[in-house]
């Protein structure tokens, strides 16, 4: 942990108020806790004194324990204990915090300083040249499910590289930070695996809603079971995991005993849409797996699972995912159930790369290794 202390008096300040603004927000702020307990007005008051100055001055540490009426040592402890409130000028753009504990530095967090060393300033708590960024290493800051992560300002930005954590820092010299989406900068949602769930899939067994679908199903979708029956075998294998998730129909019993045959009438309106999906012209053409096929894992977005659901689509190669158009990516998409994610990671762009020159070409458009 380190020793945090208020800045050298020659850095201080001789005294602080509170913008007008600021001041009515303060009032207002005091306002909310009952009477007698307005000293749990104390942290968003130091925060917004933080937010006007650029760092918590010692001059506003005593405005503030003046305004809640609180011993100054009060103040102070909460002033100092928490490393959100910056005790010395920092970059005026942006102040890095890469945490430095166990889950961070066990995926790279010292990486991530030796950027902040080289790019800002060889040593924490000193500006760079301009007097725009500067840093520090913190402790836990709670994001270690995306270890390695740093904070800057209010946000986080997690699951990074030392590549990623440089266009971060060079977006900020830009004034471009706004622009940089917090949070994981791989592709996953929060927390959640990256490239798709890989448990808990199972709607039917997880919900009750889910459950009730599946005993109605039955009935429902009995006819529709033969239009599954009709569909042409494709040129890859049956898809097994997709299938379980995205077409029952030609995975249950009904759409076997079908298939052999029996087929009942009246199969379209109930035709479940991924039986229909198989045999759709916009179906990207699959081919016999090859010998050596490409890892298309590289591809951000595509995990173990999603990739054997494209295997089991035929789909084997970047050289393929390259040339999907706009409806193939579609029906990809909507095979998958992946709601767009093929365009906002560009699996395209991604694929050209790998087919192109392998990982180098990937670091080369990217700036970034794959995955
Ligand atoms: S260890 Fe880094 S966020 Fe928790």
């Amino acid at each position: 942990m380190s020793v945090r202390r208020l800045a050298e008096p020659a850095l201080q300040p001789a005294s602080f108020a509170f913008s007008r603004a600021n001041a009515a927000w303060a009032k207002k702020t005091i306002n909310k806790y009952p009477k007698g307990r307005q000293q749990s007005a104390v942290i968003p008051l130091l925060m917004r004194a933080q937010e006007q100055d650029g760092w918590v001055t010692q001059a506003a540490i005593e405005h503030v324990a003046d305004m809640l009426e609180m011993p100054l040592i009060r103040v102070l402890e909460v002033a100092t204990f928490y490393t959100q409130y910056q005790l010395n000028p920092v970059g005026t753009k942006a102040h890095i915090q890469v945490c430095g504990t166990t889950p961070c530095m066990l995926r790279g967090s010292e990486a991530l300083m030796d950027v902040c060393r080289s790019k800002i300033h060889p040593e924490q708590f000193h500006t760079n040249e301009a007097g725009t960024l500067s840093w520090e290493e913190v402790e836990c800051l709670g994001a270690c499910v995306n270890a390695p992560m740093v904070m800057v300002f209010k946000d986080t930005y997690e699951d990074l590289t030392p590549e990623r954590l440089e266009e971060i820092i060079d977006a900020f010299e830009a004034g471009k930070g706004a622009k940089v989406t917090p949070g994981p900068q791989v592709n996953r949602i929060y927390s959640a695996p990256e490239g798709g769930l890989t448990s808990l899939t199972d709607e039917k067994a997880l919900t009750k809603a889910g459950r009730a679908r599946a005993a109605a199903a039955p009935k429902k979708t009995a006819a529709a079971k033969s239009k599954a029956a009709k569909v042409p075998p494709s040129n890859a294998a049956k898809p097994k995991t997709a299938a379980i998730e995205t077409a029952p129909a030609i995975k249950s019993p009904a759409a076997r005993k079908a298939s052999a045959g029996k087929a009942a009438p009246s199969t379209k309106a109930a035709a479940p849409a991924k039986a229909a999906a198989l045999e759709d012209k916009n179906r990207p053409a699959g081919i016999k797996k090859p010998a050596k096929p490409d890892d298309l894992k590289l591809i951000s977005g595509v995990g173990p699972k999603i990739e054997g659901i494209l295997h089991e689509l035929g789909i084997y190669t970047f050289a393929q995912v390259a040339k999907w158009k706009k409806a193939e990516r579609e029906w990809v998409d909507g095979y998958l159930k992946f709601h767009g994610r093929i365009e906002r990671d560009d699996w395209v762009k991604q694929a050209k790369a790998l087919a192109k020159g392998g990982e180098a070409e990937y670091v080369r458009v990217f700036g970034k290794k794959p995955r």
